[in-house]
């Protein structure tokens, strides 16, 4: 594509003037991808273009790196409050911009649970500024508060209701028709499901064998997780709502999606991309384990068919920490879930390398893809206007992700020892280099994420 020189009105390219300008990355973008420069001025895109005229307080060289949208990880858990042991605001968002993060959608099974005004807006309060990178907040939907979740759900910094129908970290539960139904019958944006089957669940318990995690999807199995995303997309039908599925770890939904796209948004995680049981639970044992969990190559061909197909809207971590004490349990007195956050480029990065999803697709998944479904505003590409939010990377570059590298509370990932190639080099975040070349290089400025159905005047 060319690269058109940009003009400051009738005064020429001349007098132009931004806070920062991006020289020469290779930009990927709606457009296609080019070598661009990127003008920014007050947080925000000014100009992308051939900016070598224009002047600047601050010019940053992006010469043989890739400049994407920053990329929106539209699951962690941060764990703040009542869980600070494992994780909390300031070092889970200090992970992410680590990895070249720049925006999360944090959950609310927290303790206590975020599922009342208070609880919201405390921890809303409790990001600003501690935050490193921007975020918004899952309101957990329950049998009690549903009558509230049409007014929480569109308080700023909202991401929209979460429901858990299967038990996992935590209590929320939401497992039955009925509940399904009342939430769903009230709300108005897209609401976000944890879809495994709790009656099936309880049924399968016997199944877990003590000390072997190899049994954690035998006893959660693909029906488990099929029967709980068909009733919810039946109920979603019968409501008119739109829902979105979390972290899908089999190819029958995967399929089954695929017919129902007009009600159902779908997010694929990294680590059922990557990892395949057996394998991943004789070398990593419990901290391979996970809900939904991971299972054979199969179910993992699937998921990769689902990101080919199109039928995955947008990758999440599901970022989910313990520490390692705890992770030492015996299998199944051990908790699900493992850090995903800072790994979430480079591993997706390695498979962009590996050829098995094109850097366009990776952007989409990663920042297009959130915006789209979620609405939200002024981010998720680059475009004069929008936020100057940018994951910089570095495509050839191998680097071995390690324990140590990991910011996260936790001190760990299921990758330590795993060589990639393409690394995350920069994250900006509204205009302010936050990271750059492995270092923490400005103050924590995160502030929520605004959607468009709760823009207030
Ligand atoms: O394995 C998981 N851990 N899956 C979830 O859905 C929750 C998460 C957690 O919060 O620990």
């Amino acid at each position: 594509m060319a690269v058109v020189p940009v003009e400051n009105g009738r005064q020429g390219p001349m007098t132009q003037t931004f806070d920062t300008i991006l020289r020469a990355g290779t930009v990927v973008n709606q457009d296609g991808e080019g070598v661009r420069d990127i003008g920014i001025s007050g947080g925000r895109i000014a100009a992308i273009g051939d900016l070598r005229q224009a002047s600047a307080g601050e010019t940053i060289d992006c010469k043989g790196l890739h400049v994407l949208p920053g990329v929106i990880d539209t699951q962690v858990h941060f764990r703040e409050p009542g869980l600070t042991h494992k994780e909390d605001l300031e070092t889970g968002s200090h992970s992410a911009v680590m990895g070249g993060v720049t925006g999360v959608f944090e959950m609310p099974n927290t303790n206590p649970l975020t599922i009342t005004e208070e609880t919201f807006t405390t921890k809303v309060k409790a990001g600003h500024h501690r935050m490193h990178c921007d975020y918004a907040f899952f309101i957990g939907g329950t049998r009690e508060n549903y009558q509230n979740l049409p007014e929480l759900e569109r308080a700023p910094g909202c991401a929209g209701v979460k429901v858990f129908i299967g038990s996992s970290t935590g209590s929320l539960l939401v497992e039955d028709d009925g509940g399904l139904r009342k939430i769903l019958g009230v709300i108005r944006r897209r609401a976000s499901f944890h879809a495994e089957d709790e009656y099936r669940l309880n049924d399968r318990k016997g199944l877990r064998i003590e000390g072997d995690p190899r049994s954690h999807p035998v006893w959660r199995d693909e029906m488990a997780a099929l029967m709980a995303t068909q009733r919810l997309v039946t109920i979603a039908r019968e409501t008119g709502a739109r829902i979105h599925v979390l972290h899908i770890s089999t190819k029958e939904e995967m399929d089954y999606l695929r017919d129902h796209k007009d009600v159902a948004t779908v997010e694929a995680t990294p680590h059922h991309l990557t990892l395949a049981a057996p394998d991943c639970y004789e070398r990593l044992g419990t901290r391979a384990q996970m809900n939904p969990p991971v299972r054979d190559a199969s179910h993992r061909d699937g998921i990769w068919r689902g990101i080919e197909q199109g039928i995955v809207d947008v990758l999440g971590s599901d970022h989910a920490p313990h520490t390692l004490e705890e992770k030492s349990k015996t299998y199944p007195a051990s908790p699900s879930g493992m850090t995903g956050v800072q790994t979430l480029v480079p591993t997706m990065l390695d498979h962009v390398n590996a050829g098995r999803l094109s850097l366009a697709r990776f952007v989409d998944l990663t920042s297009a893809g959130p915006a789209r479904i979620f609405n939200i505003a002024c981010k998720g590409r680059i475009a004069a206007g929008y936020d100057a939010d940018f994951t910089v990377v570095d495509l050839k570059r191998s680097e071995t992700i390690t324990n140590e590298w990991v910011a996260s509370k936790a001190g760990w990932t299921p990758y330590d020892g795993v060589k990639v190639t393409g690394w995350p080099v920069g994250t900006f975040v509204r205009g302010r280099r936050v990271m750059w070349q492995g270092e923490l290089v400005s103050p924590s400025t995160g502030e929520t994420i605004r959607f468009m159905e709760t823009l207030k005047p």
